[in-house]
This record gives structure tokens, C-alpha cells and sequence, in this order.
């Protein structure tokens, strides 16, 4: 079977989005959530672009809100497919909020969501290749094979068993109390 290639620019996307009062929370700030599922919307546009059908969101990784968002500002959601394994692509988002009366641009996070391509069974499938034509582009799958890589360690390290049973040495100097616990 041939493998069959894409862009990276096939699969740009753009959102923006006004933020209005009621995604305020009860700072005045915008929820978190409503960012959150912004970046859901695009790294799905962006997925299915490149695979051509349905995707699910299977992690995310990279999420930190460093600065607040304020309501009235207009939210740009930048996406791309970054890289692709077998089944599951890796979509880099890069959120900017503009505040229309200063015209300041603030970069508010850059997060990554892997995707993975179902059929209408639901049944993993397999993706485009990427075709890379920029060095930033060679740069960005390079870090997508990372954050794969990374995302795999992660989850073998969080796995239960592996703090042994000497845990509680773990906990000595967190701020914790162990009630009930032998
Ligand atoms: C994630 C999911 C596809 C993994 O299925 P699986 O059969 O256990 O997967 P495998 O171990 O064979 O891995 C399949 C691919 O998923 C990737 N994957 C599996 N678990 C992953 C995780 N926790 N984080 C990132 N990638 C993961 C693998 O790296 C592999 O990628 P590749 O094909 O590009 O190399 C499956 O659990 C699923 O469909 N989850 C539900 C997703 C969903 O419905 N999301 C909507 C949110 S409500």
C-alpha cells in the first residue's frame, strides 16, 4: 500500500473568538474550560484536515495558563499538524489573545494535543504521512516524536507499583499527613 503524504500547511487552521462576559468566571477572567475546548475545536479542525475523517482527542500535553485572558479580547487559536506516528498526529496550538482597543498581542500558551484517526467503526487508522518544508517544520516533528516519546515514559512512571513500598520516604518533606495509611 502506498503511503499517501501531506502539507503541513493542508492542515493550518485558525480560530478566533471574541471572549464574551458569560466565559468570564468569577474573577472576571476567562474560564480556563472555555480556552481549554477552544483548543479541542481547532486541534480537531486541524486533525481532520490532515486525515481526512474523524478524529478523537487521546491526550494533551503542555497545558499551563501563564498569563489571564480578559473578557473582550479576541482569542486566535494557531494549529498545525506538527507530526504523525501510525494513527495519531500531534497538533500544536498556539494561542494569542489581542486586546482590540491597546492592539497588544499577548502569547497566552502554546499546548499540544495528540489525535488519533477513527474509521466509521471506530477502529484506529492509519495517517498521511507529513511532508516537512520548512526547517521550523523539520523542528516541530522532531519535537512531536519527543513529546511521544516523553508521554510514554510519563505514563510507565505514574503506573502505582512503581513507588514501591518504601513510598512513605517519599512523603517525608511534602506537605502532607498520612491518616489511617500502614
Ligand atoms: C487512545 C486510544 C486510541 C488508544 O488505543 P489503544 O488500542 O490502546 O492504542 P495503542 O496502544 O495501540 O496505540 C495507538 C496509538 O495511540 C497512541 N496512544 C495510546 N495511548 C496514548 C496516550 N495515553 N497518550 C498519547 N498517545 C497514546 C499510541 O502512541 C499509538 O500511536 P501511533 O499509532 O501513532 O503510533 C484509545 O484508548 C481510545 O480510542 N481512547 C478514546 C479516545 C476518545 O474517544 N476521545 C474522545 C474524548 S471523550
Amino acid at each position: 500500500m502506498t503511503i499517501q503524504y501531506k502539507k503541513v500547511s493542508d492542515s493550518e487552521t485558525t480560530i478566533t473568538e471574541l471572549m464574551i462576559p458569560s466565559y468570564a468566571n468569577f474573577g472576571g477572567k476567562v474560564h480556563g474550560g472555555i480556552l481549554l475546548s477552544l483548543m479541542d475545536k481547532v486541534a480537531y479542525v486541524a486533525a481532520s484536515k490532515h486525515c481526512g475523517g474523524y478524529c478523537v482527542t487521546v491526550a494533551v500535553e503542555g497545558v499551563a495558563f501563564l498569563s489571564p485572558i480578559e473578557v473582550g479580547e479576541l482569542v486566535s487559536l494557531k494549529a498545525s499538524v506538527n507530526y504523525v506516528g501510525n494513527t495519531t498526529m500531534i497538533v500544536g496550538i498556539r494561542v494569542e489573545a489581542l486586546n482590540p482597543k491597546t492592539g497588544v498581542v499577548n502569547h497566552t500558551n502554546s499546548c499540544y494535543f495528540t489525535m488519533a484517526a477513527k474509521n466509521e467503526l471506530g477502529a484506529l487508522e492509519q495517517v498521511p504521512g507529513l511532508i516537512l518544508e520548512k526547517n521550523e517544520q523539520v523542528l516541530r516533528f522532531l519535537e512531536g516524536m519527543q513529546i511521544k516519546k516523553f508521554s510514554k515514559e510519563k505514563r510507565e512512571l505514574l503506573k502505582a507499583d512503581n513507588f514501591g513500598e518504601n513510598f512513605k520516604e517519599l512523603l517525608v518533606h511534602e506537605k502532607c499527613k498520612l491518616l489511617n495509611i500502614s
